[in-house]
């Protein structure tokens, strides 16, 4: 698979020296999504389904450029604060560069895999008694002291990488969609999607969805009191909506049953706008930012659990036409 930045090395902050650190992101599926756009009354749908990038999110677009950048730069370590697929995506870049990983997530706010996937990919991860605001101020902090290259969606290398998102959906489907509907936690991606639009030369919305209480959503990855980027947001995006969990649980149950696609449930707040009838125009790219099996926890609270049975294919039927729990 091409990395990255090769495939958009001319539109890329990188020099013909700059050593590349892939792993083989970027170039995700982009998939129709029809039984959900009849469901939605739209007459189309696509999912960006950026899950399919090497640590299950679409954080890997931005840290290929910002590890290498670093990497290129001299630098000695990297750090970013976390609410878990910040801190997968800079372990393993950093892991792949040969340089040490420093990592700080707001203490029991982390889904329980992603900070397993950090640990196993060899960096420091450090739980902060604080949320994930106060986590960011230390990582700046810390990066602002010169010991380590914040790789934060704050480090404009970070953006650059995720803002290929919208190249590849405009590149496959032809043209702009009416809008692109993302979540918005930090408002990184938000702010990534609308250079991209621009460096195109276009104006398509794009609507940032956010979790109607920040600071106590299931959704841990968007769980952001106050967001870093919120200013760019203001500027860039046509639409800020807000959706809460019972809105993000529908939306995500139903993309998984009606669509094939387990995503985490943050990656869901897209969806959940849209059922709420919040989003105009009738051909939409949603992006499908993070993976189902990085939050296990919130899919075992909200799945019917299985039923179990003796080894005996007559109990085993009789089971199977009973309705799920
Ligand atoms: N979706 C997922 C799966 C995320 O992990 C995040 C942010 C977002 C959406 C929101 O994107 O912050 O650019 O508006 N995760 C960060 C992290 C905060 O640390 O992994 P945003």
């Amino acid at each position: 698979m091409t990395p990255l930045i090769e495939r958009y090395r001319d539109r890329l902050p990188v020099g013909r020296r700059t050593p590349i650190i892939s792993l083989g992101e970027g170039s995700t599926p982009l998939l129709a999504a029809p039984r959900l756009a009849r469901s939605l009354g739209l007459s189309e749908l696509w999912l960006k389904w950026e899950a399919s990038n090497p640590t299950g999110s679409y954080k890997d677009r931005g840290m290929t450029v910002a590890v290498s950048k670093a990497l290129g730069a001299g630098a000695e370590a990297v750090i970013c604060a976390s609410t878990g697929n910040t801190a997968a995506s800079a372990a393993a870049y950093a892991a792949r560069a040969g340089l040490p990983a420093l990592v700080l997530c707001p203490k029991g706010a982390v889904a329980g895999p992603k900070v397993a996937q950090t640990r196993m990919l060899g960096a420091k991860v450090l739980e902060v008694r604080g949320d994930f605001d106060q986590a960011l101020a230390a990582a700046q902090e810390l990066a602002r002291r010169g010991t380590h290259v914040l790789v934060n969606s704050l480090n404009p290398d970070r953006r650059a990488g995720q803002k290929t998102a919208v190249f590849e959906i405009v590149e496959e489907l032809g043209k702009a969609p009416d809008a692109f509907v993302i979540p918005y936690g930090g408002g990184g991606n938000t702010s990534a999607y609308a250079q991209g639009l621009r460096e195109l030369g276009l104006e398509t919305p794009i609507v940032s969805v956010e979790a109607a209480d920040r600071e106590r959503t299931l959704a841990s990855a968007i769980r952001i009191g106050h967001p870093a980027h919120a200013a760019a947001v203001q500027e860039a995006t046509a639409q800020v909506v807000a959706v809460d969990d019972d809105e993000l649980v529908a939306a995500w149950a139903e993309l998984a049953r009606l669509e094939g696609l387990f995503c985490e449930p943050s990656s869901a707040a897209g969806l959940a706008a849209i059922r709420r009838g919040d989003v105009a125009g009738e051909r939409l790219v949603v992006t499908i930012t993070g993976h189902g099996l990085k939050d296990t926890e919130s899919a075992e609270r909200y799945a019917p659990p299985p039923a179990v049975v003796d080894p005996d294919p007559d109990a085993i039927a009789g089971a199977a036409a009973a309705p799920n729990g």
